[in-house]
Formats: C-alpha cells, structure tokens, sequence
C-alpha cells in the first residue's frame, strides 16, 4: 500500500486514478511514500525519510525546496504544458483588457446603475463612454519573453487575431522551437525586444535568472505607452521599477496575476488572483499528468518527467 500525502485541492479525475486497494491518499498523511500538491508550499517542510517523490500539479517548481529533495534523493515532478492553453486563454484576454477600456467601463456603468431610470442611464453612458474608448490590437506588436509551451501558445493566437510576434528566449528548446510559428521575430535581447513592442508578456520560470528580469533599467528601454503583461511568477517583475514606469508614463498599464499591495490600487493596474491555471480542463489535466508520473515511479520506478 503506497501513501501519498495531499495539500490543497488537486482534481478529483486526477485522484480517482489511485485505486484503493494499493493507495492511501490522504491530507496530512505521515510517513507517506509521496506528496502531491499544486500551489502549497514546501519551504518550510521537513520530508520524513519515506518520502520518495513530490509531483506538483502545475508548471512551476517554485512552492518546493528542489535542491533540499536532491541532496535527500527525493524526485520532484511537475507538470509543464497541461495548464498552458488555460494561461494562454488568460493572457489573450488580458491583452484585450489592456486595449479596451473593458473594466473602466464596466465599474462605471455599475456604479451609475443606482437610478431604475434605464433610459436615463442609457443616456448617460452613452455620453460617458468615449472616455472608454481603446485601441485594436491587430497590427500592433505583441513581444514574447519565453517561448515555451505557454509562449508558443500566446504567438500563434496573437498571430491569428493579426498581431506581429517578436520572441526572445536564451534557452528554447528544440521541441519549443519547432512549436513556433514560422513568422515570430526571434530578438537578440530583451531590450531590442523592449524597444519593439506596444504589449510585452513575460512567459519565463522563476529561477535565480529570472529575478527581476524586468527592472528600472531594461523598462526605461520599452517603447513609450506599452503595456507590460505578467501571467508568470511576481518576482520576475521588480514591481517598484513597474510603479515609476507607470507614473512617468513610459508604461501605460501593467497587468499580472498576483498579488502586490504596492500596486493594486494603482489606476493603470490589473491585477488577477493567480487565476491563469484556474479552469476545470486544466486542472483535471495537470491531475492526471501528476499521478500518472507519480504511479509510474512508485509502482515501475520509471523517472518519465512530462
Ligand atoms: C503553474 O505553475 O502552472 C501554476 O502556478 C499552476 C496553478 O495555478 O496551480
């Protein structure tokens, strides 16, 4: 019988692959042959000499001590891809967000709703809304730092709704280049990059690299009145480099999926709870890549990372 210890919510299509007889599959479970999780974190954990893998329903390792389960020869997997058309979706949408003054208008229409009037209001808005007025993203360049899965996505899309991609990415590997579309403009660095774009999105892991990849210095670079987007990790964004850019107008919005108290009041910021991996279909899918990795290390000993 294997024991696999769970925290927070992970689908239940994902669990129901554990049958009861050879698992126990329990939160808090102790002494467990493996722990499975999505965005809980390890950090402060200490692992019982029985655990043996942590699978992570999701693309990030972030939320787990990797080096710390190297030297106790604990084998972490996670599950690159199976959330990637979910943030894809979520990114298409923020760049429309960014574009049409899609949340200004509609606060304002709810807060002028007080009145049952509805023709007064539908005077009153229609008067106001030029004040909403935005701009189409077709013929405007999206640049993609970070050509992976989720990257590659976002180009073929934006390419589709007639954007021009420009990409950069140090580390593409050759499945990730062969993903990508014919007509993305790789750069040479991020700042030829910067220099190009009207909307910027940031599709790179966290890792020591990546810490502040976009700061003061590198942001003074961006075409004036682009649009900066982060469906990534927070820390790749040094968000008080993100708050001058935005007052001094060389940024003209900042959207991202985390949370920051510095910025969320900000009247040129979007800010979302995490919610790029946040649909039934991903979640099912980063379940299910998770325990069948997981099963087939501890009832095979196979090490298949996805
Ligand atoms: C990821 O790393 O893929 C996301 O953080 C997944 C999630 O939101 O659970």
């Amino acid at each position: 019988m294997f024991k696999i210890r769970t925290h927070n919510t992970i689908a239940t299509s994902g669990l129901s692959q554990f049958d009861q007889q050879s698992y126990q599959v329990e939160a808090e479970l102790p002494a467990a042959d493996a722990v499975l999780l999505r965005s809980h974190s390890l950090h402060t954990k200490q692992f019982e000499p029985s655990v043996k893998a942590i699978a992570r329903a999701g693309a990030g390792v972030n939320n787990i001590p990797v080096n710390r389960c190297s030297e106790q020869g604990i084998v972490v997997f996670n599950t690159p891809g199976a959330n990637a058309n979910a943030v894809k979706e979520l990114v298409i949408c923020a760049l429309l967000l960014a574009s049409r003054g899609i949340v200004q208008g509609i606060d304002y229409s709810q807060q002028q709703a007080q009145s049952n009037d509805n023709q007064a209001l539908s005077v009153l808005l229609e008067q106001q809304k030029k004040q909403f007025k935005g701009c189409e993203i077709k013929g405007k360049t999206l640049g993609v730092i970070g050509l992976g899965a989720i990257g590659a996505l976002v180009a073929s899309d934006a390419i589709a709704l007639g954007m021009k991609v420009v990409g950069y990415d140090p580390a593409i590997s050759v499945e990730a280049a062969w993903r990508l579309p014919a007509s993305v403009e790789k750069m040479e660095n991020i700042n030829a990059l910067l220099k190009r774009c009207d909307y910027v999105t940031l599709h790179v892991p966290f890792l020591p690299q990546t810490e502040n990849l976009i700061n003061s210095d590198n942001l003074s670079k961006m075409k004036p009145g682009a649009c900066l987007l982060n469906f990534s990790r927070s820390e790749i964004v040094d968000s008080d480099a993100v708050l001058t850019a935005l007052e001094h107008q060389v940024l003209q919005q900042y959207l991202c999926d985390f949370p920051d108290v510095n910025l969320i009041n900000h009247p040129k910021v979007t800010m979302m709870p995490h919610l790029g991996a946040s649909t039934r279909e991903a979640e099912a899918n980063c379940a299910d890549m998770a325990v069948a990795q997981l099963k087939d290390f501890l009832e095979n000993g196979n090490i298949k990372h996805s």
